[in-house]
């Protein structure tokens, strides 16, 4: 499974890069005004910071909610970076801007997805990724995991190629439970991949190793 990082922090995003384990970044407007970016200009140069600390894609989202300008927006945002996979709102819109994009070769993130159907329907315009929300059901007390199961289930006998990329992932535990149910990807943030190292025997167990090699040279 790849690990991308999902926040616009680029103190965070550095620190992800340096651990050696990241694959990509995902961004939404959302993040984006958490970080105080502001005006297109800023916003755009922001991205291209991004794509050079990372490796892997870059997902930005566009904002416009009619096909032509997803579809300008969308062009727009690929022709800054190779890196750059264009995210798209799973909307009526949306799906036929991720028609039209994937025929020009522009990769895309279908965004906003809470059902099978979505994920489907995504798949068959030709998107990069889908991006099932897996935090959000929770919060409905709905089992968010059981979406992925669901869609990578699916994608998995129709031959589907579309990666399914989990997202809105809040803990460590989803990041584990998304690797079982086969997620390509988890977008994550980078407290919940930090949280991956933690266990109290590892910590006992390096300070007993280190306190008997203490004994050995005294
Ligand atoms: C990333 O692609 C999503 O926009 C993000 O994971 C949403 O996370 P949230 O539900 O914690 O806002």
């Amino acid at each position: 499974m790849d690990f991308f990082i999902d926040t616009a922090n680029l103190d965070q995003i550095r620190e992800a890069q340096d651990l050696g384990i990241l694959n990509g970044v995902t961004t939404n407007p959302s993040l984006m005004a958490k970080e105080g970016i502001k005006g297109e200009e800023n916003i755009l140069n922001h991205y291209k910071t991004i794509c050079e600390i990372v490796d892997g894609d870059v997902s930005a989202e566009v904002i416009a909610t009619d096909f032509e300008g997803m579809i300008k927006e969308g062009e727009e945002l690929a022709a800054l970076h190779p890196q750059i996979v264009v995210k798209v709102p799973v909307t009526k819109n949306g799906i036929k801007a991720i028609k039209y994009l994937s025929g020009k070769g522009i990769r895309t993130n279908c965004t906003l997805i809470f059902s099978p159907g979505q994920a489907l329907l995504a798949a068959k315009a030709g998107a990069t990724y889908v991006s099932p929300f897996i935090g959000r059901i929770d919060d409905t007390s709905t089992d968010g995991i059981d979406l992925i199961y669901k869609i990578v289930d699916m994608f998995g006998t129709y031959g589907i190629e579309t990666q399914v990329l989990a997202a809105s992932i809040r803990h460590t535990m989803h990041i584990v439970q998304c690797a079982e149910a086969g997620a390509d990807v988890a977008t994550c943030p980078l407290n919940a991949i930090l949280g991956l190292l933690k266990h109290p025997l590892t910590d006992n167990g390096l300070a007993q190793f280190l306190a008997d090699y203490k004994k050995l040279n005294s």
